[in-house]
């Protein structure tokens, strides 16, 4: 099938945001060190034109986490494919995430990471398609409310493509 991809934010737009939410978290964290976990693959475009408007001292580290399958994925059972390479027990923690649909995902990688006690833990998305929720989770930042509607693009894919594009895009089937 074919499909075309439509613009829904654009690059500026994106950007825009993007750095407004960098200037948010850094008063925010004045006087701290924040520890961002960004999830791969989708959320890495976002956590790095994020950081570069985060005036606070800022470590980093990658998480990827992946559903068990469609059968499960109501059940929240998520595994991780690959872990963090450092303790975080103490730290002030900001989970970077492309987008929050069901929230099974995040509920379940939230719940993980308390268990590692650090000092504070937030999350921030790109984007939210809040009609889609099925586990409530408390976000903290968030770029851009949307319809539910398949999304490409700053990170985003549609069987591993599009993640390039530097605008937010819908994938239209035709
Ligand atoms: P959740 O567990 O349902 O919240 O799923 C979140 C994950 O599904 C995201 O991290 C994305 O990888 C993927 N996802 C959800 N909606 C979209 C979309 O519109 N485009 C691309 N990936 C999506
Ligand atoms: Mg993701």
């Amino acid at each position: 099938m074919a499909e075309r991809v439509e613009v829904l934010i654009p690059e500026e737009e994106v950007n825009r945001r993007i750095h407004e939410i960098g200037e948010q978290i850094s008063r925010d964290y004045e006087g701290k060190e924040l520890h961002l976990i960004c999830t791969l693959k989708g959320g890495v475009f976002f956590m790095c034109e994020l950081a570069k408007h985060i005036t606070v001292p800022v470590t980093m580290d990658f998480m990827c986490v992946s559903s068990y399958g469609d059968t499960t994925k109501s059940s929240g059972v998520v595994k991780i494919t690959k872990d963090l390479d450092e303790p975080i027990m103490s730290r002030d923690v900001l989970v970077v995430e492309d987008i929050i649909d069901s929230g099974n995902t995040l509920s379940y990688m939230i719940e993980m990471l308390e268990e590692r006690k650090p000092a504070s833990l937030k999350l921030c998305t790109l984007l939210d398609k809040p009609e889609r929720r099925r586990k409530q989770v408390h976000v903290d930042y968030t770029g851009f409310e949307i319809p539910d509607e398949f999304v490409v693009g700053y990170g985003l894919d549609y069987a591993q493509r599009y993640r390039n594009l530097p605008y937010v895009g819908v994938v239209k089937f035709e």
